[in-house]
């Protein structure tokens, strides 16, 4: 310490020279212990720098500060840029957090000129506008890597848009779809998550810096013009909720826990497509593992993983909801707990998109087991029952009821809907023809549910189109 540091009594920690004026004793072990967050705030290193930036340079168009001591801030902080990145940058616990310690470090290599820097702030609205900048940028990365997971279903939908499969309800076979419809499903809910952390990322986009501790500062900052060098839209307009609101992380973790139950889902279902039950997708070795003791084993760990991210990513939203409930406005030290569950969420998060666009990219639909499959189960009995209201002018129910026990008599028969004989039909209803053939094919089934949103190909298509447009 070349400064102020040296006129600390030697009874103090190297980090009270921040803070110590009024104190005469180094504070316990354990006190540093529970106190201390740089093993996990360190993450923040770019936004602090930015955050200190954008504050020197305003600090001295508004004259707070002269402009040749503002020069040697920012050379400075320059200088540790260059430490950090390069892996020689000193974090030491006795900073207690990201903003002492480069602050600390500012000092060393600039002197006392260092100390101008924390004119007209505080670690309060520092850190408010460190984190503010860290969740912006988790959620514009977060909406770009949901989008690359989409254009990764768009093109296997594209592939599939006609490739035929069950579609389910209470995982029972209900009635035929596409597979690319199926996974254009998923291309709608993760369109509205990237929606959703876009909004979030809008919402938050104010500025904290310049509320100082709590009450605002008596310097004649410009927070306007740090709103603008830092990308906020403006700044927060209440001093005392610019220290003490954390609802932009709140925000960005329900959309973050809503994003992974639909991961969850999909994971869901390609764990259940990939049995040998089903036979309905092949993943490859690259995403896959096998068993250490039977040799016949290809599990799909990565979906089962993702699976789960969704217990860590909504036990992070917990964590920091029940952290701020029943805080007293402005600033208090349990907000320094915000950081870890959100930092966790997102790079949970972030690795599970990852991971979920390179398997959807991986797999390949086995199309003849599920086209049987989706011929199964009598899969065709709506559109039979609809013919019957279409070509016979029957009343919906009383088609349900000829549908019902013509499903009865196929079961007896030990056949499938589509190889009833002609006369067991016409013995439940004698108007029934021929015709009826051509609706109680799988492939029939999917050609003929046209309504916009529906399982046609047409119809898929067309949203295949929509969406290509929206992501390109
Ligand atoms: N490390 C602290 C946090 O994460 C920074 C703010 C500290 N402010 C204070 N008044 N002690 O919240």
């Amino acid at each position: 310490m070349t400064d102020n540091a040296s006129n600390a009594p030697s009874n103090k920690a190297e980090g009270q020279a921040m803070w110590g004026g009024r104190f005469s004793a180094k504070p316990a072990e354990l006190m540093q212990a529970i106190n201390v967050s740089i093993g996990f705030d360190k993450r923040l290193w770019a936004q602090d720098l930015a955050g200190s930036r954008a504050h020197a340079a305003m600090l001295s168009s508004k004259g707070v500060i002269t402009s040749e001591d503002a020069a040697e801030i920012l050379k400075g902080l320059d200088a540790i840029e260059g430490e950090i990145e390069a892996g020689t940058f000193p974090f030491r616990d006795e900073y207690e957090d990201i903003h002492m310690n480069i602050e600390a470090r500012l000092r060393e290599l600039i002197g006392a000129t260092a100390g101008r820097l924390h004119t007209a702030r505080s670690r309060n609205d520092q850190v408010a506008v460190d984190f503010r900048l860290w969740v912006r940028g988790a959620c514009e990365r977060t909406a770009a890597q949901i989008e690359a997971l989409q254009k990764a279903l768009l093109a296997q939908a594209e592939a599939h848009a006609e490739t035929l499969m069950p579609g389910f309800t209470h995982l029972q076979p209900a009635q035929p779809v596409t597979f690319g419809h199926h996974l254009m499903a998923y291309v709608e809910m993760f369109g509205r998550d990237a929606s959703r952390f876009k909004d979030a990322r809008a919402r938050m986009n104010e500025c904290p810096l310049g509320a100082a501790a709590l009450a605002g500062s008596p310097f004649p900052i410009d927070r306007h013009q740090t709103a603008g060098t830092l990308g906020f839209d403006r700044p927060t307009a209440n001093s005392l909720d610019s220290v003490s609101s954390r609802d932009f992380a709140l925000e960005a973790l329900s959309a973050a826990s809503i994003c992974a139950t639909h991961l969850s889902r999909l994971a869901e279902e390609i764990v259940v497509w990939m049995t040998p039950q089903f036979g309905f997708i092949k993943l490859t070795d690259a995403f896959t593992t096998g068993s250490s003791i039977m040799p016949q084993k290809k599990n799909p760990d990565a979906a089962e993983l993702i699976r789960a991210k969704v217990g860590r990513i909504l036990g992070s939203l917990t964590t920091l909801t029940v952290v701020m409930k029943g805080l007293p406005l402005a600033y208090s030290k349990d907000m320094q707990e915000d950081k870890v569950p959100t930092f966790e969420a997102f790079d949970a998060l972030e690795l599970s998109l990852l991971a979920m666009a390179g398997m959807v990219a991986d797999l390949t639909p086995n199309a003849e087991r599920m086209a049987a499959a989706a011929g199964a189960g009598f899969s065709t009995a709506t559109d039979l029952a609809d013919w019957l209201v279409r070509e016979l002018g029957l009343p919906f129910r009383d088609a349900h009821h000829v549908t019902g026990a013509a499903v009865k008599r196929c079961e007896e028969l030990g056949c499938d809907l589509p190889d009833l004989p002609l006369a067991e039909l016409q013995t439940l209803n004698a108007g029934i023809n021929d015709g009826v053939y051509s609706v109680l094919t799988p492939a029939a089934s999917v050609a003929s549910r046209v309504s916009y949103g529906g399982t046609a190909p047409t119809q898929v298509r067309a949203q295949i189109a929509r969406w290509k447009e929206i992501l390109a």
